[in-house]
């Protein structure tokens, strides 16, 4: 309820007395005239003064009142009161038609104001989810709005503050200051930004806002985040030098044997059948890398396509394990299996094979001699989170090859599938191999949406995969 202070009436201070009495003066200062002149008796022209000052008040009084009700209606409508409530206080039936009006204009524009305010704040979330940064500059270059992904990167109020003073570099000042100047409509950059962390590498593209958009924003500068992208650049070349690197060092062997056995070695024939050996070898591995290198774009190609093929996991290591006897006597190795009782999955035939040739191979490979290599398969309920890909929900074929060999140390554990990535242990004691196989395992397995992990400790190394049963 509203007290009586606030009742709607006339206020003390509303100048009415004032008005009457400015109303009154024309009439007053005849009557005073015609005093002077004795056509009035004095207080003939008092009386009719005052009578007129009466009338003035009895007219203006009701329509003082009514506006000062309109005016106070308005005044406490714009300080939040509720309608109906004063509308209880008003009695005369204009002022009430009035007021109606006033209320239906009130709440036409509340609605609109409602609905824009609604639609600034959907605005400002969708630019939120934007997953790159994006700032509003002013003509004075302030920033005067930014996403979450913006507010994130410098982790700071950067409200009203000066562009160029959390960018302090001179190719961005350079677009900034053409585009607050009218003299160019976009501009493109690439920087790096030295505040934040990691000091990433951005694209940046600065342009103005169209001619129909109001207000204080002049300009929308977007960031790019090209640290993934560079990341990926570095990768491929990695790659490519990598792989001529390693093709290059049997190229040149065997060039050099050639000469050899031109040369000085012409005539020797115990050094020729040495020579010749060591350059097949060396013809070997050059072409099991290219075949890796081609086996890896092979698999990259299938990656997005889920396998059909209804594969046994048991058998394929039954095979392998016989294709693998003669390397086994060599070393004195014998493996071990305890199979599950039914291993049969969803996945691609050949690729499985490869997984568990490359997998057998290492463990024969690289385990010490006169050792046990076991393998066993089981049946799971679940597959371990990837940390880069989702893996298949669902029960899964677990298969753990263990071989004993110098523990792998934690670090090199987890570049183990990196390509051409090679124990420095293993290089030193000329054991052969591209570096290659376990990538191509974990692409495949990638295409699978099974896991792979690595467990090294007292020099016993186990690698387990994990292959979802149906896809
Ligand atoms: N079972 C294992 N025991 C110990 N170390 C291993 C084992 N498997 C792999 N490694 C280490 O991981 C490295 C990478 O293995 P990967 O299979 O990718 O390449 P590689 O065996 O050297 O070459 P390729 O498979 O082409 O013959 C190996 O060089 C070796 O140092
Ligand atoms: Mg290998």
């Amino acid at each position: 309820m509203l007290n009586d202070e606030e009742l709607l009436g006339i206020d003390k201070n509303s100048g009415f007395a004032t008005r009457v009495l400015i109303l009154s003066f024309p009439a007053g200062s005849i009557f005073l005239l015609l005093a002077i002149f004795d056509v009035l008796s004095i207080p003939l022209a008092i009386y009719s003064y005052i009578s007129i000052l009466f009338f003035n008040v009895i007219f203006l009084m009701p329509i003082s009142s009514e506006l000062q009700q309109i005016k106070k209606y308005i005044s406490k409508l714009s300080s939040g009161a509720t309608e109906e409530e004063l509308l209880n206080n008003i009695t005369e039936k204009e002022t009430k038609n009035l007021i109606t009006a006033i209320n239906s204009m009130h709440k036409f524009w509340s609605t609109k104001a409602e609905t824009l305010e609604n639609r600034t704040l959907s605005d400002a979330a969708v630019l939120d989810t934007l997953p790159y940064p994006l700032f509003m500059v002013s003509k004075l270059g302030l920033i005067i709005g930014a996403n979450l992904s913006a507010r994130t990167l410098f982790q700071e109020d950067i409200n009203g503050v000066d562009f160029t003073t959390i960018i302090n570099n001179d190719k961005f000042k350079i677009s900034l200051s053409k585009i607050l100047d009218g003299l160019s409509r976009k501009e493109d950059l690439t920087i790096p930004l030295a505040n934040v962390k990691n000091k990433p590498k951005f694209y940046i593209q600065i342009s103005t806002l169209p001619w129909f958009a109001k207000g204080d924003i002049v300009a929308v500068v977007s960031f790019y985040d090209l640290t993934k992208a560079l990341q990926l650049e570095k990768l491929h070349q990695d790659f490519v030098a990598n792989a001529s690197h390693e093709l290059r060092t049997p190229l040149s062997v065997i060039s050099g044997f050639i000469e050899t056995l031109q040369t000085s070695a012409k005539d020797d024939e115990v050094a020729r059948e040495k020579f010749l050996h060591i350059m097949q070898e060396q013809t070997f591995f050059m072409s099991s890398l290219i075949e890796n290198l081609l086996s890896l774009s092979k698999i990259e190609l299938t990656v997005d396509t889920p396998p059909t093929d209804k594969i046994n996991v048991n058998n394929l290591i039954k095979e392998i394990k016989s294709a693998l006897e003669l390397k086994l006597k060599e070393k004195d190795l014998t493996i071990k299996t305890k199979l599950a009782r039914t291993s049969q999955i969803t996945a691609d035939q050949h690729q499985i094979t490869q997984v568990l040739q490359n997998l057998m191979d290492n463990a024969t490979k690289y385990a010490f001699p006169s050792t046990q290599i076991s393998i066993q398969t089981q049946k799971v309920n679940a597959i371990p989170p990837h940390r880069y890909y989702d893996i298949k929900e669902g029960d899964a074929i677990r298969i753990d090859i263990e071989n004993n060999s110098t523990t792998i140390p934690k670090e090199d554990l987890e570049r183990l599938t990196e390509r051409f990535y090679r124990l420095q242990s293993h290089k030193n004691q000329n054991i052969k191999g591209t570096g290659l196989g376990l990538a191509i395992v974990s692409q495949i397995i990638k295409r699978h949406r099974g896991n792979m992990t690595v467990q090294s400790e007292n020099n016993i190394t186990t690698f387990s995969i994990y292959l979802p049963i149906s896809q």
